[in-house]
């Protein structure tokens, strides 16, 4: 009796931003779940037979030998046991150096213009906390990484989103910002090379982003989580554009373009008193990262050579993707960078099934051919088909590939 009692208070005490007393109870699946689901169905109904799993989200290797020894010797040293707050001076140091090697981006400041986080996610869901008073706005790209959309209005702000359409190249239309929006609007959030679209952004772009910030008083967050993970050109930084400095700051993360997604490190770069904001609101949520963690870290960075090797992995198995869904009737790409394709859907089987949705499509994939992907039903119906998946060895990668083309082979689509 007493413990159904207590039960009851606590489902009635729960915040409103996560669902308030419904908390748990609510019957609607989101799209994650949806597709959990979907594969453990297929499985069950395909047993022994392999899925091959295109809708991972991170990379489908281990971190480089050389970046895990570094841990391990680190890990062991007694200077690196304690709290490293805002960071160790060293990693913020090697930090401007990985901008200016690999982006050209110079004269960044690494004790005032740098700061760590642990991963990148942490550091865009506290950002909200640096800007946003209720009744503020933040301008999202959408299909996109939902985070800084998520807490901004557990902020009590409000958000307003910018569709990626193809027709534009998967870049927003700044100038279809209603002035309303603009007079409240305080962050906006880009990320490019793009997840979901994998669209990469241009210097022109970007400097119309850094003029279009200026005049209406926003500050830019550029997420570029994939920003060295780049196809044919060179990667691209936000901050090498003149005047980005004054108006935002750059996310870099470890995660993708290091195979280091659960390592958790990643460190924000440019205007000072940004940075200073998030220093003071990280202070207040973690102690951050493991000083051995960030010395590892350091290796990575001063090694890019090792996201070469990477990103040449993804490129081949990218190109093989591409080469099976155009001989499917698909509009695939190269993307610009990122490791994902994002696809137009097609309308249905051919004399069959029509789909409603990419929901309903990438249903039908995990279902009918153990083919898992990710719907984006945002801006147009699309699936992203990521080049992560599990291969041990460049023979297995071979025979995923071959796979993945035999299943889709024998489908018939109209778009
Ligand atoms: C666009 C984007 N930003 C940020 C992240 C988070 O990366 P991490 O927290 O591992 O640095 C992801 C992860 O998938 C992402 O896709």
């Amino acid at each position: 009796m007493a413990d159904k009692t207590r039960e009851t208070y606590i489902q009635s005490l729960f915040a409103d931003r996560i669902g308030g007393p419904m908390f748990g109870k609510e019957t609607k699946i989101y799209k994650f779940e949806k597709i959990k689901r979907a594969k453990r169905a297929a499985m069950a109904a395909h047993p022994g037979m392999e899925l091959i799993d295109l809708g991972v989200g991170e990379p489908d290797e281990m971190a480089f030998p050389g970046v895990v020894k570094k841990l391990q010797t680190e890990a062991a040293r007694p200077e690196n046991r304690g709290y490293a707050d805002n960071g160790i001076p060293e990693f913020k140091a090697a930090a401007a150096r990985y901008l200016e090697r690999v982006y050209g981006v110079k004269g960044i400041k690494p004790e005032a213009e740098v700061l760590h986080g642990i991963g990148s996610k942490p550091v865009l869901a506290m950002f909200p906390a640096i800007f946003i008073n209720p009744g503020d706005v933040t301008l999202m790209t959408v299909p996109g990484y939902p985070v800084m959309a998520t807490h901004t209005k557990w902020y009590g702000g409000s958000v307003y989103t910018l569709p990626l359409t193809e027709e534009r190249g998967f870049l927003p239309d700044l100038d279809a910002v209603p002035a309303d929006i603009l007079t409240r609007a305080k962050l906006l959030y880009l990320n490019y090379p793009n997840n979901p679209t994998g669209a990469g952004a241009t210097k022109a772009f970007f400097e119309r982003v850094v003029a279009f910030a200026k005049k209406n008083g926003i500050i830019v967050v550029h997420d570029a989580a994939y920003s060295a993970l780049m196809y044919g050109a060179k990667p691209l930084s936000f901050l090498a554009v003149p005047g980005a400095k004054d108006v935002g700051v750059e996310i870099h993360s470890l995660s993708k373009a290091y195979n280091m997604t659960g390592w958790r490190l990643a460190f924000m770069a440019g205007n000072e008193r940004v940075i200073a904001g998030y220093g003071t609101v990280k202070d207040n949520y973690d102690s951050g990262q493991f000083k051995a963690i960030q010395k590892a870290g350091i290796y990575a960075l001063d090694h890019p050579g090792i996201t070469a090797k990477i990103t040449a992995k993804y490129e081949r198995r990218l190109r093989s993707m591409v080469a099976t869904l155009n001989k499917m009737g698909f509009s695939a790409r190269m993307p610009a960078g990122t490791f994902y394709l994002y696809v137009k859907m097609p309308k249905g089987v051919a004399g069959g099934r029509r789909f409603a949705n990419a929901e309903e499509f990438s249903e039908y994939l995990i279902t009918e051919k153990l083919i898992s992907t990710v719907p984006w039903d945002d801006a147009g119906s699309y699936i992203r088909f990521s080049a992560t998946f599990e291969a041990k060895g460049t023979a297995d990668e071979k025979r995923v590939l071959a796979e993945f083309k035999k299943r889709m082979a024998d489908l018939r689509f109209e778009f």
